[in-house]
């Protein structure tokens, strides 16, 4: 039963175990578990029936052909991959008038789960077709369609323009996110993570991180990636028993050595991409001193002292930020770290300490950027021509 320890991607550490049941109830609940996944269905009429007694009428879902994601991808063409690793790749991709009668005309990205027929990699795939079938909402990135024919198993999105937090947060290319797209992102993402958690069936989403959230052009962020989603506990239940699966450096610490998954674990995570926005400085980072290794375990204690808090946020905002605004964010982060998952915050309150963060300024933040990204160029202009 031991840990097992799966390098994704270079900032990706997932979590996978198996949990110890601690009931006879829980072990025949994890046994049925078992039995359903193994009647997992296997071809597009039982993943249709599923969808139908799911009641997935919120976000009707177009069936593709493979055929036709070769068309929409180019033939999968190297230069189109826009990200992956989990268990396959991400392409762009363009639905266009031509490929069907009816369909859309949109850009769209292409999650290819890799063909060696994993029973996790199909079981992922399921549970976005059926959880972003039900689910729709601003900040939930909009499943269009998937495929399962043969050996395939391939989910059509809505493109997001800017990609993901992750690749913007921690460029080397990018301008550095300003202070108020960070606040409006964790914003967007909480509003996500409070709709799941309030949901008619509420769910957890149990792999927040960076990487999973995206981007469109406002930088409204939406959630992506409902690979490991699970429905939460309910009725009197206060926890649901899982085989622990997650991110090191996000997953909460009760869920790694316990197994038992809440919404709360969600709002540690939470907390861990807020630092992320914070400080500029990856959850887990094994370039860093040991001691500083670990975001969440470095940072905590510094949350709390005004003075070296101004210390560990972002050098890359040039102290260009509200003080106050900060020391709320921090606080925030620092509650919902709490290793007591019943004294963190619910998301709808993470969601309401977060609205006066929010600048509301007239200057729109595409206009902000592009003036920002002007003056750098100035700047740049005017360094060559006194090297000159
Ligand atoms: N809809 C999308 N629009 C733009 N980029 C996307 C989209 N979906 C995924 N990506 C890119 O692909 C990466 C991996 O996607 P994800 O769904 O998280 O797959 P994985 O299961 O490999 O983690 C994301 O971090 C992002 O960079
Ligand atoms: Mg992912």
């Amino acid at each position: 039963m031991g840990n097992c320890l799966c390098r994704l991607e270079s900032s990706d550490y997932r979590v996978s175990s198996n949990a110890k049941p601690d009931s006879t109830r829980e072990e025949n609940k994890a046994m049925k578990q078992r039995n359903d996944n193994s009647r997992l269905p296997t071809n597009p009429e039982e993943v249709e029936n599923l969808l139908l007694r799911r009641d997935s009428a919120a976000n009707p879902l177009i069936v593709f052909s493979y055929d036709e994601l070769k068309i929409i991808t180019a033939n999968f063409r190297p230069d189109r991959v826009l990200g992956g690793g989990g268990f396959g790749s991400v392409y762009k991709g363009f639905i266009s008038e031509e490929l069907r009668q009816g369909l859309p005309t949109l850009p769209v990205a292409v999650k290819v789960h890799d063909g060696d027929n994993s029973h996790q990699g199909h079981r992922e795939w399921l549970a976005e077709v059926i959880f972003l079938g039900q689910l729709s909402h601003p900040n939930l990135v909009k499943l269009i369609g998937y495929c399962c024919e043969d050996e395939h198993r391939v989910l059509i999105y809505e493109f997001m323009a800017r990609g993901s937090v992750e690749n913007n947060l921690f460029s080397k290319i990018l301008l550095p996110l300003p202070w108020s797209i960070r606040m409006k992102i964790a914003f967007g993402a909480a509003k996500g993570l409070a709709f799941l958690h309030e949901a008619e069936k509420p769910v957890i989403y149990r792999d927040f991180k960076t990487s999973n959230i995206l981007l469109d052009l406002d930088y409204n962020a939406k959630l992506s990636d409902f690979g490991l989603a699970k429905d939460g506990p309910v009725g009197d239940e206060s926890h649901v028993s899982t085989r622990i699966m997650g991110t090191y450096g996000y997953a909460a610490p009760e869920y790694i050595m316990t197994g038992h998954l809440t919404p709360r674990s969600d709002v540690y995570s939470f907390g861990v991409v807020l630092l992320e926005l914070l400080t500029g400085r990856k959850s887990l980072d094994k370039l860093r001193p040991a001691r500083e290794q670990n975001l969440a375990d470095w940072a905590l204690p510094l949350l709390k002292e005004k003075k070296k808090l101004l210390n560990i946020i972002d050098p890359r905002l040039e102290g260009d930020y509200p003080i106050k605004g900060v020391h709320k964010a921090a606080m925030l982060a620092y509650h919902c770290l709490n290793r007591n998952p019943k004294a963190r915050p619910l998301m709808r309150d993470i969601v309401d300490s977060l609205e006066p963060l929010q600048a509301h300024n007239e200057i729109p933040i595409q206009k902000t950027l592009t003036i920002i990204s002007e003056v750098a160029e100035a700047d740049l202009r005017k360094g060559k021509m006194q090297n000159h």
